[in-house]
């Protein structure tokens, strides 16, 4: 049992352990305290610490508007929005390419950096390591991160400028991120070009709002959700650097994402262009159901209402035509301003909360630890695209979901590791037929078969057919790196 003893720790630990229990007790959180006397040391630190770091006010302002209200689903009217279609005609052709010329002035300049956010669980995954260390290349098995970095030496090579990279990670993973990023020596990003901003945490509660102990020693905390990146990139010191460096526009993605074009001209022209704050991606949704929020204009304002928050009945509106009325999904893909990421957090961020039930293991009365199979915790998540309505202009761009979207979110099935490396072998036979190597598409457009090229190899279609010959013998399995 822990004792105060001479060497101080444990004194310390005493008076902190009387704050934070009168902390908690005012809070009507005291019963995480409840197996106090059972603890060792390390478990009183640890305890001690996470206590430390809860929001107590916050906790119960938002166990006081959201517990028992049952789930929000959108069911208001959403005007559409105003979306830059894919190019059909040959004018949209000659402007995408006047963009992505402004868009790769901005890159030699200096001017843009690259945001992973991977602070997720990957619970879906089942996959415990942090998810960007998932090995997704069809043939070499490289990892999510190794390819995001590679795309981005490639593209520094092109515009001959540095582009830094920082990662948002959560205090479950962020050594194991950044021990990955060490091993592997930064992928030859350069260590002083990488930096890792940790997210913040929040408490899950039970349905009375009591924090749930995952252990006697430990509660049960969940990242708050990838809108937690505003204040992190703020907190964690990388506004600070990126102004240092001059950067001006933020190109954001998500770590499960293995088809993303990380930093496009493209998207970044059409953005300088429109003098917009924020802006994001769109594709078309393969179904009603698919998981991907939808963009559509509410009061007024741009607005992603998120798939769990969309009514059925809207889900599901068609046009005439059979396609959906709200079609156009969020992939995830944003460009932020460093100047509105400074704004958003003079508000302390300003977004909303959203919440989440899902069911948790957890220390019962007795002590015991129970892994339900129903609901039982409740946790608040931030969503960074509900910055969007704050930005006084943004520019929605639609893309090409099998050039720019393969989700890695499942073990098995749909946006599975399975589909995005098919998505892989796919999209680089699309780029070798066009550079006129011939290879087999099934009726479905697979490749039956594996490719991989390397962003170092070829970042896109054109660098491809430059450097291939029409000749090249495709037998099933090919890797240009
Ligand atoms: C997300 C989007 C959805 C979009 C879809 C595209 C949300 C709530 N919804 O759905 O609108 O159409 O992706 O694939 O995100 N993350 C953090 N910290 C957190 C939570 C998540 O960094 O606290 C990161 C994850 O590491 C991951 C990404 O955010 O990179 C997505 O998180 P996830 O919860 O899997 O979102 P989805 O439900 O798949």
């Amino acid at each position: 049992m822990a004792r105060d003893n001479t060497d101080g720790t444990l004194l310390r630990g005493g008076s902190e352990y009387k704050q934070c229990l009168a902390r908690a007790q005012a809070a009507r959180q005291g019963h995480i305290f409840r197996w106090w006397d059972q603890l060792d040391a390390a478990g009183r630190e640890k305890l001690l610490r996470q206590t430390a770091s809860v929001d107590f006010q916050l906790v119960s302002d938002l166990a006081a508007r959201h517990l028992g209200a049952g789930p929000e689903k959108f069911s208001g009217t959403i005007g559409l929005a105003r979306v830059i279609p894919l190019p059909r005609t040959e004018e949209q052709f000659a402007e995408r390419r006047r963009m992505a010329a402004l868009g790769a002035d901005a890159i030699a300049r200096g001017e843009v950096a690259l945001f992973i956010v991977a602070g997720g669980q990957g619970s879906r995954l089942k996959f415990d390591p942090p998810k960007g260390t998932f090995p997704i290349c069809p043939i070499t098995d490289k990892s999510l991160f190794h390819l995001f970095a590679e795309k981005l030496t490639a593209t520094s090579r092109r515009c001959g400028v540095t582009i830094p990279l920082y990662i948002m990670t959560s205090t479950i993973n962020n050594a194991a991120t950044v021990e990955f990023f060490e091993i592997n020596e930064y992928f030859g990003l350069g260590r002083e070009n990488v930096m890792f901003v940790v997210q913040g945490m929040l408490p899950t509660l039970d349905a009375s709002g009591k924090l749930i102990l995952k252990r006697k020693d430990e509660l049960f905390l969940s990242p708050n959700g990838h809108g937690g990146s505003i204040t992190a990139l703020k907190q964690g010191g990388a506004l600070a650097d990126m102004r240092r460096r001059g950067i001006r526009h933020i190109s954001y993605h998500q770590v499960d994402n293995a088809l993303v074009n990380s930093i496009d001209p493209v998207f970044i022209g059409y953005h300088v262009a429109a003098g917009a704050e924020m802006s994001l991606k769109v594709a078309q949704k393969r179904d009603a159901e698919e998981g991907l929020g939808v963009v559509g204009n509410v009061d007024g304002k741009l607005t992603v209402i998120e798939y769990s928050d969309l009514a059925p009945e809207l889900m599901h509106t068609r046009r005439p035509d059979g396609s959906l009325l709200y079609g156009a999904g969020n992939i995830a893909i944003h460009i932020l301003d460093v100047n509105f990421v400074e704004r958003l957090n003079q508000a302390g961020s300003g977004l909303p909360w959203h919440v989440a039930t899902k069911a948790v293991p957890f220390i019962d009365d007795s002590g015991k630890l129970v892994k339900p199979d129903k609901p039982n915790g409740i946790k608040f998540e931030m969503f960074v695209f509900d910055a969007l309505p704050q930005a006084q202009a943004a520019v929605i761009l639609e893309s090409e979901r099998e050039e720019e979207f393969a989700p890695v979110k499942n073990k098995h099935g749909q946006d599975s590791a399975a589909t995005a490396k098919q998505a892989l072998t796919n999209c680089y036979g699309r780029w070798l037929k066009q550079a006129g190597v011939e290879v087999p598409f099934d009726g479905e457009g697979n490749v039956d078969g594996k490719i991989e090229i390397s962003p170092l190899f070829a970042l896109d279609p054109e660098e491809l057919a430059a450097k291939v010959s029409p000749d090249l013998k495709f037998t099933g399995e090919l890797l240009l790196e």
